[in-house]
């Protein structure tokens, strides 16, 4: 218990390293969490710092939610130190960390590129799936957040048409949750038809 408790502490502590702030912060001196939506995901370095930084921010978050889960994976023929549901666990700590940071003051991002990379070991189909639907969203409606908003949606639903009610699906149903909570000011502002593009 003692090492699985370490491993989701360090899951955890991985996913608040904060590559959105830091990289922004290092690039063009700004403070990401002043400027633009003032969230530290790829989406708004983009809009601070450029492609480059954002694409660099996107594979960084990326793989601070994988890292954990493969490391986790590498471990299964160790059934006592790791269960599936201590994979969900190790997951959704990177996850955490990287949307409540203990660096940011318990602030954060919005967690679509960490959930991605947390989700592609454990569903890799449903992240597939999801992803070319936040492609056509992105291209069609030109919104980030909308697209991702529905990419979060698609995840777990993706998985319920291919196994029902498997133990995935509730993970990847927390992991809406949390993407869509934490999208809720960019909700109001695409009602409002005020939402920053793209
Ligand atoms: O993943 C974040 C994206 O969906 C929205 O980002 O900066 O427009 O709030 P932002």
């Amino acid at each position: 218990i003692t090492i699985q408790l370490t491993f989701i502490l360090l899951g955890y502590l991985l996913g608040a390293i904060p590559f959105g702030y830091i990289l922004t912060r290092y690039h063009t001196g700004e403070n990401i969490m002043e400027k633009g939506s003032g969230n530290v995901g790829s989406t708004n370095v983009k809009r601070i710092a450029g492609k480059k930084i954002a694409v660099l921010t996107q594979l960084l978050d990326m793989l601070k939610g994988f890292l954990p889960v493969a490391v986790c994976l590498l471990l299964t023929n160790n059934e006592e130190i790791v269960s599936e549901f201590y994979i969900y666990c190790v997951a959704l700590a990177s996850i955490l960390g990287h949307d409540f940071s203990i660096f940011l003051k318990f602030k954060g991002g919005k967690g679509v590129n960490t959930t991605l990379g947390a989700s592609v070991l454990i569903a890799p189909f449903s992240v597939f799936i999801s992803g070319a639907i936040y492609f056509i969203v992105k291209w069609r409606f030109k919104y980030v957040s909308l697209a991702s908003i529905i990419l979060s949606i698609t995840l777990p639903l993706t998985e319920l048409i291919i196994h029902g009610l498997s133990s995935t699906f509730y993970y990847l149903l927390v992991c809406t949750i949390l993407i869509v909570f934490l999208h809720r000011t960019n909700i109001g502002r695409l009602l409002d038809r005020r939402e920053l593009s793209p």
